[in-house]
This record gives C-alpha cells, sequence and structure tokens, in this order.
C-alpha cells in the first residue's frame, strides 16, 4: 500500500492518491460500491436490464460453472454481464466477445474493471467464419436468440458445438415461447416491438431452440424459471 502511494505521489497522481486513503480509512458498502460503480462508467452505453437481472443470472451461474474454468460469453453487449460475472466468479476466466461494432465501449468499460480473470473481449461475429483458436468448457448468452434472425441462431449453435471442450456446460438467458405461446402479455408487447424493428427477430419457441442444440449435442439439464417471464437453459455436453 505504502509503496503504491510512494509510486502515485511520485507520478503526481493527486488525487488518485486522496481517493486510495479515503477507501482504506472509509470501505465502501454496498450501496456505495453501486454509486460509485455508476460514476466510474457513467459516460458508457447503460442497460438497465443488466443490472435488474444481473444478480438473479449469478445465482444460477455459481452452480451451473461451480466446475468450470473458462468461460465465452457470446454477444456481451455493454460488458455489464461480463464485469459482474467475472468480478463474483473469481474461479472463472471470463472471455467477453461480441460484434465489431459494440467492440470499442465493451472494451473501454472491461479495461477499466480490471479484473485479473477478465480479458479484454474477442472481436466475434458468429456469422463470420474466423473463431478463436482456444476452446471453453463453458459458453453462456444473453439476450441474443430474439435478436438475431433464425438462421443465425442456428450458426451460432454450430459456432458454439465447434468452440467447446469435450465437457463442457452452456447456458442461454432470454425469454422464450411454449407450444407457440407467449408467457406473458409483456413478452408478446416485446415481440412485436422486435418485429416492428425487424421482421427476422422475435422470441424464439423453446422447442426448436432445444431441437438444435440437440443436434450440436447439448442437453437440457434445467431450464430455470427467472424474473421477469424470462428462462435460463442449462445445458451439459459430454464427450
Ligand atoms: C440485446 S443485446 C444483448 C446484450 C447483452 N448480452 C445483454 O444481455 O444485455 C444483443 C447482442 O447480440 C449480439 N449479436 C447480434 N448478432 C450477433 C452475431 N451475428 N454475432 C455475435 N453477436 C451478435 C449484439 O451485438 C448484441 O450485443
Amino acid at each position: 500500500m505504502l509503496l503504491i502511494l510512494q509510486y502515485l505521489i511520485e507520478q503526481g497522481h493527486v488525487f488518485a492518491v486522496k481517493m486510495l486513503i479515503c477507501w482504506r480509512l472509509f470501505p465502501l458498502d454496498n450501496n456505495s460500491k453501486y454509486m460509485a460503480n455508476n460514476i466510474m462508467y457513467s459516460d458508457l452505453p447503460f442497460s438497465q436490464a443488466c443490472e435488474n437481472n444481473k444478480a438473479s443470472i449469478l445465482a444460477v451461474l455459481q452452480h451451473a460453472f461451480a466446475d468450470c474454468t473458462k468461460v465465452l460469453e457470446i454477444g456481451s453487449g455493454t460488458g455489464q454481464h461480463a464485469v459482474h460475472f467475472a468480478e463474483n466468479l473469481p474461479h472463472l476466466n471470463w472471455q467477453a466477445s461480441d460484434q465489431a461494432v459494440y467492440l470499442p465501449d465493451l472494451t473501454e468499460r472491461l479495461r477499466r474493471a480490471a479484473l485479473p480473470n477478465l480479458p479484454l473481449p474477442l472481436q466475434l461475429d458468429v456469422t463470420e467464419d474466423a473463431l478463436p483458436a482456444q476452446q471453453f468448457d463453458a459458453l453462456f448468452t444473453a439476450n441474443t436468440l430474439h435478436i438475431m434472425p433464425w438462421p443465425v441462431v442456428r450458426q451460432l449453435f454450430v459456432r458454439l458445438n465447434a468452440l467447446c471442450a469435450a465437457k463442457a456446460t452452456l447456458c442461454i438467458y432470454g425469454p422464450f415461447n411454449y407450444n407457440g405461446r407467449f408467457t406473458s402479455d409483456s413478452n408478446q408487447v416485446f415481440d412485436a416491438s422486435l418485429k416492428s424493428r425487424d421482421a427476422a427477430m422475435g422470441i424464439r419457441d423453446i422447442e426448436a431452440v432445444l431441437a438444435l442444440a440437440q443436434q450440436q449435442g447439448f442437453t437440457l439439464k434445467q431450464d430455470i424459471a427467472m424474473p421477469a417471464n424470462n428462462r435460463l437453459l442449462w445445458f451439459g455436453k459430454q464427450p
């Protein structure tokens, strides 16, 4: 601590020194941490939905990814999930990724988070051929299947299979329909708003998603009800 202070003083980082002393004298409670986070990332894109759902998703991932070491997240968006999960699942290396357009802001959030198990994000579009050379024993994606057109969802599952180790866990979060029906009025309204933006978007039928997963060797272990009419689909893949 003293060495850090000495280094910061030598470099002229007076504000950082004051902050460090305050932090040591007055450790932050959860509410203050939340406010500090808001200030730290206030100029970056923000998703209220991520803030609302990250705690309940984390509670499932703590079990689903308990024995995993390396996660690839597809479609990380703002990176709020990546930061929260990497912070709270320190046994995991959390590799975020997204399409090129999202990468600058996503990279900036992860850089500021400066967590040892959160490398900078990869550029990854599942419709393109280039895939990371690494293999992952855990895969995660949230709120992507209703954004990707159905042929892209098909491609996503092919890619997930190619990217994972022989034994792997896959978790998919988002809204789904059952027997061709919406599970709530709010999901129906959401689906209509997606389709008004792009006719190829929309809430997917769980039966079709499970069939795609099965074709790529993923077997459903649990279909977990989540707040706000969402689901978390937990799949396993065995050698
Ligand atoms: C609604 S956002 C969800 C972001 C984040 N996962 C969350 O829950 O807030 C949909 C994400 O899907 C990603 N996505 C859409 N098409 C994709 C593709 N072809 N390859 C990779 N990601 C894609 C978008 O870039 C975006 O980050």
